[in-house]
Parts: structure tokens; sequence; C-alpha cells
């Protein structure tokens, strides 16, 4: 089985993500394609992003500035495709969940692997702007970013006592993107598995440096 990483986007006491992620979990467990982790960002004291070479050290064994950036890193590289469940601040993601994905900046252990995404705000708009910033922040580590997401708007009132959204269409798009990220996780296991390209920046770096 693939290993699918939730990864959630609020650390606030009281938080409505904890409506929100179990009912995302359990679905994801269901589903039977996945071996599901949730990376509760609450359990990852990552310090605000600061990794330069020196930090870094060795690339090929990487100290960092921290042994949980180092642990962070180990653990996404692990995964086999992610799956975000974020609210939207002030129209784009969490600093939280855009530092864990900075924190991953050297390793590239997010690339060539799949992204679903799961957005909530207690406003209308369902978390849509932070999910399209996501959508831009993931294409740049070089995951493949689904079309299908869900957006949970008015997300206080979107659960009945079930744990279940009371709009069908929350379930129904939930079920979409978890078919594709099983599809997409087994389809860019196999081509990672037939040889990978060195990732687009190196390769752009090297590019310039040769022109000078
Ligand atoms: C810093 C901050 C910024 C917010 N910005 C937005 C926003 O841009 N759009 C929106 O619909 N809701 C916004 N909200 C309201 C959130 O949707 C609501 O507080 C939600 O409960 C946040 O999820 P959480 O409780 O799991 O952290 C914001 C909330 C906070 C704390």
């Amino acid at each position: 089985m693939y290993r699918l990483q939730i990864i959630t986007g609020s650390i606030r006491p009281n938080r409505l993500l904890d409506s929100v992620t179990p009912w995302v979990v359990r679905h994801a467990r269901a589903h039977g394609a996945f071996d599901v982790e949730v990376l509760d960002l609450r359990e990852w004291a990552l310090p605000m992003f600061a990794e330069h070479a020196g930090s870094i050290g060795d690339p090929t064994d990487p100290t960092y500035s921290d042994p949980v950036v180092k642990r962070w890193n180990t653990t996404i590289a692990a995964g086999d495709g992610y799956l975000f469940v974020t609210p939207e601040y002030n129209h784009s993601v969490p600093a939280v969940l855009k530092n864990a994905l900075e924190t991953v900046f050297a390793s590239f252990a997010f690339r060539n692997k799949p992204a679903g995404f799961v957005g909530y705000s207690t406003g209308i708009a369902g978390g849509a702007r932070a999910v399209e910033h996501l959508t831009q922040i993931t294409v740049d580590q070089e995951m493949v970013p689904l079309r299908t997401t869900v957006l949970l708007g008015q997300a206080g009132r979107a659960f009945g006592d079930d744990g279940e959204p009371a709009d069908p269409a929350s379930r129904t798009s939930l079920a979409v993107m978890l078919d594709d990220l099983a599809w997409w996780i087994a389809a860019l296991a196999r081509a990672r598995a037939a040889g990978e390209l060195p990732p687009a920046r190196v390769r752009m770096a090297a590019a310039t440096a040769a022109r000078r």
C-alpha cells in the first residue's frame, strides 16, 4: 500500500480543523488504497525557515539548523502522496503551513508526488483562495496538484452530528479526489522507480553556470 500523508494547516486551540480532519482521515482509510499517516503541525515545532548552505551541510546527509528540520524532511520523503487540510487565513494558507512547505526546500522530498487539497473557512469561499495558493506553491515544489478539491464554506455549520458534511457535494468531491490520488500515487511511484531527472531548480542553475 502507498503512504498517504495528511498534512494539517491549523495549530490553534479550539481549531475548526478538528471537525474537518477526522472526516477526511476516516474516508481516506476506508478507501483502501492508502496507508494513512496524519502529520499535525501542532506536533512539529518547526523553526521559521532560514536554512542556508552552512546549516544544511553535506547535501547527501544534511544536518540542517535543528534535528526537527531533518526529521521533517525525512518524514516527508517517506510519503508517496499528500493531502493538505487547511483553513484560509488572509486569503491564503496559514503561515505555519507555508513554513512547513518551505522547510522541505533543500531535500526536494515532495517532488514528483501528487497533492490533494481540502480547504475550509467560516466564510462562504470555503478556503478556495488558500487552495489556489497551495496549488501554485506545490507546483514550485514539483508536486502534481490535483484538479478536484474539497471546499467547505461556513465550515462551522458544515458537519452533522455523525461527523459527515450535510452537503453531498462535499462527499462526492472527497471521493473523486481520493480516487485521483490513488491513481496518481501509483502512476508517479512507477515513474519515479523508472528514473527521475534531477530537480528543475538544479538543472536550471547548472545550465546558467555553464553559460558564464
Ligand atoms: C488569521 C486569520 C485569518 C483569516 N482569514 C480568513 C479569510 O481570508 N477568509 C475566510 O473565509 N476566513 C478567514 N478566517 C476565518 C477562518 O475561516 C476561521 O477562523 C476558521 O475557524 C479557521 O480555521 P481553524 O479554526 O481550524 O484555525 C481567518 C481566521 C484567522 C484566524
